[in-house]
């Protein structure tokens, strides 16, 4: 019994630690605590399962509605990454996959996934600038100028001024220009995303000037990654 305890115990110290860094527990967790993370690891295991799939393999490909890169979700804010999950599962992002993914998850399966997500990417020792670490050239300037850009994703794209604003910098490029133009098409049924405020801003850009915008903010310095799944790194 105790043998099998330590067991369970290691499983735990060792599954846990994203999460249970956030926490700080200050001392060693009683059984029953520890039977609880256990069961709270195991069902993260089980609910991010799916997703390592697509968003724990590096340069993974999408191929709807053209082949992009899956986004990067390590490391972006927790609110962000729920708030996107729910325009999935209501269907204001019709991406037909994610759709299909977000609507088995519960309120309470979104929250765990998305702390669960913020904290895989958090690297303590890594300190982005404050502002872009490159200089857009002036047609860039220009674009980003003319819909203030950083007013909302901030000065470095990945400070937004509302954790439910998702940082951008450094995501893959061929993903922003695939999201760009998805706020375009947002009275369409298949396709698209239906957003008030990101829907007029790319309606104001040609596809050539989105695409710009896209590898200009995808070549700077973020903290969004792709983390493999535990089981193999
Ligand atoms: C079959 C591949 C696949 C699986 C499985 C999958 N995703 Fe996705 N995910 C995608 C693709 C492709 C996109 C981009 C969709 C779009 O263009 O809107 C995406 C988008 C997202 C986004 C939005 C990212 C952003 O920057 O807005 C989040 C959050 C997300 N997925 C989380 C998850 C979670 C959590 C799971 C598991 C419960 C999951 N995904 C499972 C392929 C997948
Ligand atoms: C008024 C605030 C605001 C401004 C200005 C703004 N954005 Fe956004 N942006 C948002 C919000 C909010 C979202 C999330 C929308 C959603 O839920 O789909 C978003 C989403 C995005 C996404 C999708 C990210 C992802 O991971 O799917 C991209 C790319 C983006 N913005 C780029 C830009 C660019 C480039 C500009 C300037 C041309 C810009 N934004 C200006 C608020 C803003």
């Amino acid at each position: 019994m105790t043998k099998l305890f330590n067991t369970l115990f290691s499983i735990v110290v060792a599954s846990v630690t994203g999460v249970a860094q956030a926490q700080a527990p200050a001392k060693a967790p009683t059984a029953a605590q520890a039977a609880a993370q256990l069961k709270a690891a195991v069902s993260i295991d089980a609910k991010v399962a799916t997703c390592v799939g697509c968003h724990g393999i590096k340069g993974y490909q999408a191929s709807f509605p053209e082949v992009y890169k899956v986004p990067k979700i390590a490391g972006q804010s927790a609110r962000y990454i729920a708030s996107a999950l729910t325009e999935y599962k209501q269907g204001n992002r019709r991406h037909p996959t994610m759709r299909s993914v977000a609507a088995t998850l519960s309120e309470k399966d979104i929250t765990e996934i998305a702390a669960h997500y913020e904290a895989l990417g958090k690297d303590p020792a890594v300190t982005l600038p404050a502002t872009a670490d490159k200089a857009p050239d002036p047609q860039v300037a220009a674009l980003l100028q003319k819909a203030a850009c950083v007013s909302c994703h901030g000065a470095n794209f990945a400070k937004p001024i509302d954790p439910s604003y998702p940082k951008i910098a450094g995501q893959h490029a061929d993903y922003l220009f695939v999201a760009l133009k998805a706020y375009k098409a947002d009275n369409n049924p298949s396709v698209g995303r239906t957003n008030g405020v990101m829907g007029a801003i790319a309606k104001q850009f040609s596809n050539a000037e989105l695409k710009a915008l896209a590898a200009y903010v995808g070549s700077l310095e973020g903290d969004l990654k792709t983390v493999p799944d535990r089981k193999f790194r």
